[in-house]
C-alpha cells in the first residue's frame, strides 16, 4: 500500500495534545497499515517553552507563536487544544483561510461560533472535525452523522459532563457537594473553571451540538435551558433513592409531535438500574431514539487525556484521508437539514417531575398541598411523607406527566401555601422510555 504523510501542527501541548503525540508514536505503524497514511506531528505552538511535557516531542518544531504554526508551509493539518473562544478562533479561522483542515476538541468555540468557522470552510474547501468536543472518547458524532444518518431522531438523553457525574456519585455516597468538588478537582476531572461543569454549561454546549447534528439546524448554547447541581442536596440524592431513581445532570433533546425541538440541560431522577442510570463517575452515557433502530446506548469515558485523544486520532484520519482523496470540500463541519420544525418553548418541555418540601403537621395540610397541585393541572402518582424530628414534615411528590409552566405553577401555589415552609425543590424525572 502506497503510504500518504499528512504533517500535523498542534495549537497547545498540554494534556490531550501530549495524549495525541504518545498515541501517534505507540500506534503510527498499526494506524499507517490500517489508513494508509502517515501523520507526523512537526510542529506545536506552547504557552510555556519551559513546561514539563507528558510525551517525546522529537522532531517537532516548539515556538510560542499559535499563527506561525498555521502559517508553517510544513503543517498539512492544523489541531486547535488550546481552548477558548479567543485566539482558538482566530487560529481556526486562519487555517481554514489557508485551507488547511482543522481538527479541534473546543465545544466552546463550536458551539458559539459555528456557523462562522463553517462557512469558511465552506468558502475555502478545508475541513473542520470535532469530534473531541462531545463526549471525549465516545465517537458520538460520527454515530449521529453516519452510523444513524438514515434515522429520524426522535430523543437523545445525555450525561455529557464527567465532573458533574463524579460528584453526583460522590454524593449518591453521602459526600456534601463541596467536598466532591474538591474530589473531582484533585482527580483532574474538573475544568479550569469548575463553573462551566457544575452549573451546566460545558454540558450545554455538547447538547446543542449534539442537537445541531440530529436536527439540521445550528442551535446556539443559548438556545438550551440549562440549570447545574450546584444546589443539590444530599437529601434529594437519598428520597431519589427510596423509590428507586438516581439523580443525574442529563441533557434531555427531543422533537415534539409538531416537529419542535426542546433542549434542555438538568438535574433529572431517573432509573437507578437503566443504563443511563448506572452510569457513574467520569462516564459519560448518551441515549440515541431513532425511528428506525429504537434504542441505541453509547458509553464511555468523556474526558481525559487518552480518551479525548482517541477522538483527535480519528478525526486526524478523516483529515487525512479527506485530504488524499480530494474529499475535503464535502467537509465543511456541518450541513443544514430539515429535520425539524424550529424550538418548542421551554415552558412546554413536557416531563413527570419530583417536588419536594416541607410540611406542618396540622389537619387538611395534604388536602391542601395536594389540591394546589391540582389546581395548577398536575396529577400526582405518588407521595412520601415521613414525621421529622422537628415537627416538620418532609414531603416528596412524584407526578404524572405535565409541562414545565404547569409544575412551575404548582410551586408557586405550593410556596404560598401557609402550611409550607416556602421552600420547594423540583427536577424533572424521567423514566427514559
Ligand atoms: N470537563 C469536562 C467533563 C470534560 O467533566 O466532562 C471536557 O469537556
Amino acid at each position: 500500500m502506497d503510504i500518504k504523510e499528512y504533517r500535523i501542527g498542534f495549537i497547545g501541548m498540554g494534556t490531550v495534545a501530549s495524549g495525541v503525540v504518545d498515541a501517534l508514536r505507540k500506534n503510527g505503524g498499526l494506524i499507517s497499515s490500517r489508513s494508509g497514511l502517515k501523520l507526523t506531528p512537526v510542529a506545536a505552538a506552547v504557552r510555556r517553552l519551559d513546561a514539563k511535557r507528558d510525551c517525546n516531542l522529537d522532531g517537532v518544531e516548539i515556538g510560542t507563536d499559535p499563527m506561525a504554526v498555521v502559517r508553517n508551509p510544513k503543517v498539512d493539518i492544523v489541531v486547535e487544544l488550546i481552548g477558548g473562544t479567543g485566539v482558538a478562533r482566530e487560529v481556526v479561522m486562519e487555517a481554514l483561510r489557508l485551507g488547511k483542515p482543522v481538527v479541534t476538541a473546543n465545544k466552546a468555540l463550536i458551539c458559539e461560533f459555528g456557523s462562522e468557522i463553517f462557512a469558511a470552510a465552506a468558502s475555502t474547501h478545508a475541513g473542520v472535525f470535532y469530534e473531541a468536543s462531545v463526549a471525549g472518547g465516545i465517537p458520538i458524532l460520527k454515530a449521529l452523522r453516519e452510523g444513524l444518518a438514515g434515522n429520524d431522531i426522535i430523543s437523545i438523553r445525555a450525561i455529557l459532563n464527567g465532573t458533574s457525574n463524579y460528584i453526583l456519585s460522590q454524593m449518591g455516597k453521602g459526600a456534601s457537594f463541596a467536598a466532591a468538588l474538591a474530589k473531582a478537582q484533585e482527580m483532574g476531572y474538573a475544568e479550569a473553571d469548575p463553573t462551566l461543569d457544575v452549573d451546566g454549561g460545558d454540558a450545554s454546549h455538547k447538547a446543542a451540538i449534539l442537537a445541531s447534528l440530529a436536527y439540521g439546524n445550528w442551535f446556539h448554547s443559548d438556545l438550551v435551558y440549562t440549570r447545574g447541581i450546584r444546589d443539590m442536596a444530599v437529601a434529594d440524592m437519598e428520597f431519589a433513592a427510596q423509590c428507586g431513581y438516581r439523580i443525574k445532570l442529563l441533557a434531555n433533546i427531543r422533537k415534539d409531535s409538531q416537529g419542535r425541538v426542546n433542549i434542555a440541560v438538568e438535574p433529572t431522577l431517573v432509573p437507578e438500574d437503566s443504563p443511563i442510570g448506572t452510569t457513574m463517575n467520569a462516564y459519560n452515557g448518551i441515549k440515541i431514539c431513532g425511528d428506525v433502530v429504537g434504542d441505541t446506548m453509547f458509553y464511555g469515558q468523556g474526558a481525559g487525556r487518552d480518551a479525548t485523544a482517541s477522538a483527535v486520532l480519528a478525526d486526524l484520519l478523516e483529515a487525512g484521508w479527506a485530504l488524499s482523496s480530494g474529499t475535503l470540500a464535502w467537509q465543511s463541519g456541518f450541513t443544514r437539514f430539515t429535520g425539524c420544525t424550529g424550538l418548542a418553548p421551554h415552558s412546554e418541555a413536557f416531563s413527570r417531575w419530583y417536588i419536594r418540601f416541607s410540611v406542618l403537621d396540622t389537619p387538611k395540610t395534604l388536602a391542601h398541598v395536594c389540591g394546589a397541585i391540582g389546581d395548577s393541572g398536575v396529577s400526582i402518582s405518588s407521595i412520601s411523607h415521613k414525621p421529622g424530628a422537628d415537627g416538620a414534615i418532609p414531603t416528596m411528590i412524584l407526578t404524572h406527566k405535565a409541562s414545565r409552566a404547569q409544575i412551575e405553577a404548582a410551586r408557586e401555589a405550593i410556596e404560598c401555601l401557609s402550611v409550607t415552609d416556602g421552600k420547594v425543590t423540583i427536577y424533572r424525572l424521567d423514566d427514559l422510555d
